[in-house]
């Protein structure tokens, strides 16, 4: 039988045996399977695992500056790329949806493998790659676990030419969430809900600017953080805010207002190949409604998507 404990100690020798004293670099995304797999090779091989964990500037509110704290304290070697003015920049007058993965893609692999030359003599490429992800080449994890070839037009960036480590081939996420837990890993970061690669990018319909993302951010955070004190958080499979395109009208004293409209989505699901919207209590619904519409500037208006995938997806993009 599958034991988490025989699992590391076999891999962990298995890791050992193939890497001997070489280099390998690691894209870190924040999420559960790039660190668990970053979490083993550090056992294994320890200073010679380089971690790259890039900010696109398109990750929750202080995202990137808790996980890389984070990942610092699990003794990972990593080293955190501010690039979010860079996707920025490339995404800059982007509205369709595919155009936008496609920018942000290509921007990940152009700042990853300038941080990938500045390491001498890497040899291989670890990648959180879990088994859904082999059998249906669709990931739902971050691009830095899971890169693919169409994103790049100039030929094969350097790191993509190197050998691929992936420990985690033959694993299904629970299986890799006890591996997590085995390996002494937070509870919190190994009980996350998914997030897209893309990040927030699409999750605001229509082009992103800074402004846009910074109040995506804050209206994320308090959904996401009431959806921990209301302990909804692991009742729900994947949660998130959507920014709407469009300006409503609203009232404010004796103003009128004309300000942006946000959507919230919390889905229950297996895989992410189906799911259900789920039916949070509406008295959650209400505060959580009052408090956007108070704290965050510009959105005057919440709205609750209840469509289920299919016929709808889980993204709005
Ligand atoms: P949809 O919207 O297709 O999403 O129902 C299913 C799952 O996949 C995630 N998702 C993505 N993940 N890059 C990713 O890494 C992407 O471009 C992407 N698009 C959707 C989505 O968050 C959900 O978990």
């Amino acid at each position: 039988t599958w034991t988490p404990g025989a699992f590391v100690d076999l891999t962990v020798s298995e890791l050992k045996e193939k890497i001997g004293d070489k280099k390998v670099v690691l894209g870190l995304s924040g999420g559960v399977d790039s660190t668990v797999a970053a979490v083993l090779l550090n056992k294994a091989i320890g200073k010679n695992l380089y971690c790259i964990f890039v900010n696109n500037g398109l990750l929750r509110k202080n995202e990137f500056e808790s996980v890389l704290d984070q990942y610092k304290h699990m003794g990972l070697n990593v080293k955190g790329v501010d690039a979010s003015a860079r996707f920025l920049d490339a995404l800059k007058d982007l509205v369709d949806p595919e155009a936008k993965r496609k920018a942000i893609g290509n921007t990940f692999i152009e700042v990853f493998d300038d941080e990938a030359h500045e390491i001498q003599d890497v040899t291989f490429l670890a990648q959180g790659t879990i088994y859904p992800d082999v059998i249906e080449s669709v990931s739902v994890n971050g691009p830095s676990v899971t890169i693919k070839s169409h994103h790049n037009v100039g030929g094969l960036p350097d790191f993509m030419k190197l050998k691929v480590v992936e420990p985690l081939r033959m694993l299904f996420k629970d299986e890799v969430r006890r591996v997590g837990a085995e390996l002494g890993i937070d509870k919190e970061l190994l009980g996350r809900h998914p997030f897209p690669g893309p990040g927030l990018a699409i999750r605001i319909l229509g082009d992103v600017t800074e402004e846009r993302v910074r109040i995506l951010q804050e209206v994320d955070h308090i959904f996401i953080q009431g959806l921990r004190d209301w302990m909804l958080y692991d009742k729900v499979w994947q949660a998130g805010v959507i920014l709407l395109p469009i300006q409503s009208v609203g009232v404010m004293g004796d103003e009128r207002t004309y300000e942006q409209v946000v959507a919230l989505r919390a889905v229950e699901s297996t895989d992410g190949m189906t799911a259900d919207w789920v039916d949070l209590p509406h008295e959650f619904l209400q505060k959580i409604s009052n408090t956007i519409i108070n704290r965050v500037k510009g959105v005057n208006r919440v709205v609750y998507d209840i469509s289920s995938k299919p016929p709808a997806t889980i993204e709005w993009e």
